[in-house]
């Protein structure tokens, strides 16, 4: 007889409560949603996982969120911004060794010299890689004009996640004020879409408060919005936050692991053919992270070309990796964990969501 986990896979529409079911599905049943994910990974968007390479351009922000290592409220940080020449020398190391495409990351600025900083370095790179080398940008929420001089420079995905669909939730884990409003992100979202973005959005998994229903809206949530891109990962508690106070109300991060990588293979059941990341967080939980989140439907690797000196101011959470390996060495790492992984990597392509083609 075929159970509640069989039934639910066999269907093509995903209801709140099966996605619930599927969230608390035990190890057997764990395995089928897997299997089922890796199917469906490699009939719509095959074996090639994409590198962008990441930039975590500046770790100066002006904002607070209650979860993050370098909220602007941490004095503990020393607060830096990559030079120019070296996020240069950066796009060029992915340049040269067929990366395809880059991101940069930044905590939120919205300063005229910050948004033209990133306008010039984005002309600058577009020139030097004759537009062959992709650019998504990870820079917060700005304004429609600052985000349209973005995409006129030559920018084409944007990721800004959700962080959590729930807005009671989202108010419970940031500061409630103008600058950290929820319909602003939402309203953000969407400017990115009618500017002409990829757009990815994300949450993070295991977070004080939330339940399993949560993160079934944020799934459903993704598939609404009919997003193009994803990155999510467990929630990784940080000591010089205010979150830190919850720690002991965490799932332990075993189960928060394998609640993430649920995650991961649910949304590739449940949007067949959009961009999935294996995230950094996976891997701070999980040596093998990354391949493991490859094998239940993530097709996105984001190999870390932050300058080496920088890498240990841009601790969002606690255990992140590669903070000692350059450029090279995460390279090479990578590119041994892909091939474990049974995938091969799509070198000298911008490996763009099929969701967003398929729309068009
Ligand atoms: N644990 C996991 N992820 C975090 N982020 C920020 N702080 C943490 C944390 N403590 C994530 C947020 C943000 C992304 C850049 O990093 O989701 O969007
Ligand atoms: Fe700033 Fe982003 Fe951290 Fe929030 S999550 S404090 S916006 S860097
Ligand atoms: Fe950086 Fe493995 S990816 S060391």
């Amino acid at each position: 007889m075929l159970n509640n986990i069989d039934q639910i896979l066999a269907q093509d529409n995903f209801s709140k409560q099966d996605i619930v079911c599927l969230l608390s599905a035990d190890e057997t049943d764990r395995r089928k949603i897997y299997e089922k994910a890796l199917e469906t990974k490699a009939k719509y968007v095959g074996k090639k996982v994409y590198f962008r390479g990441l930039i975590e351009f500046s770790n100066i922000c002006a904002k607070n969120c209650l979860y993050c290592g370098i909220r602007a409220g941490n004095s503990n940080v020393h607060r830096y911004e990559v030079a120019e020449s070296e996020v240069i020398e950066a796009a060029m190391f992915a340049y040269e060794n067929k990366y395809g495409s880059i991101v940069i990351q930044s905590g939120e600025r919205s300063d005229k010299v910050f948004t033209s900083t990133i306008t010039n370095l984005l002309k600058k790179i577009k020139e030097l890689t004759k537009g062959e080398l992709g650019i998504t940008l990870s820079l917060g929420e700005q304004s429609e004009n600052t985000y349209k001089e973005w995409f006129e420079a030559g920018a084409h995905r944007y990721l800004m996640r959700i962080e959590v669909s729930n807005k009671e939730l989202y108010e419970k884990l940031h500061p409630v004020d103008e600058r950290h409003s929820f319909e602003k992100r939402m309203e953000s979202l969407e400017l990115l879409r009618k500017v002409g973005f990829q757009v990815g959005t994300g949450v993070m998994i295991g977070l004080p408060f939330q339940t399993l229903e949560d993160l079934a809206d944020d799934l459903l949530f993704f598939k609404k919005f009919d997003i193009d891109m994803v990155g999510m990962g467990p929630f990784i508690e940080h000591e010089d936050t205010p979150l830190y106070q919850y720690k002991a109300d965490l799932i332990p991060k075993l189960d928060r692991f394998n609640l993430s990588l649920k995650m991961v293979a649910i949304l590739r059941i449940i949007m067949k053919d959009i961009n999935i990341a294996a995230t950094t967080a996976m891997q701070a939980l999980d040596p093998l992270g990354r391949e493991k989140s490859l094998k239940v439907g993530a097709n996105i690797i984001m190999p870390n070309l932050t300058p080496i000196k920088y890498r240990n101011d841009y601790l969002l959470y606690e255990d992140k990796p590669c903070t000692d390996e350059d450029a090279s060495e995460c390279r090479n790492c990578l590119e041994a964990r892909i091939k474990i992984a049974g995938d091969e990597i799509g070198y000298g392509e911008w490996g763009d969501s099929k969701h967003f083609a398929n729309r068009k």
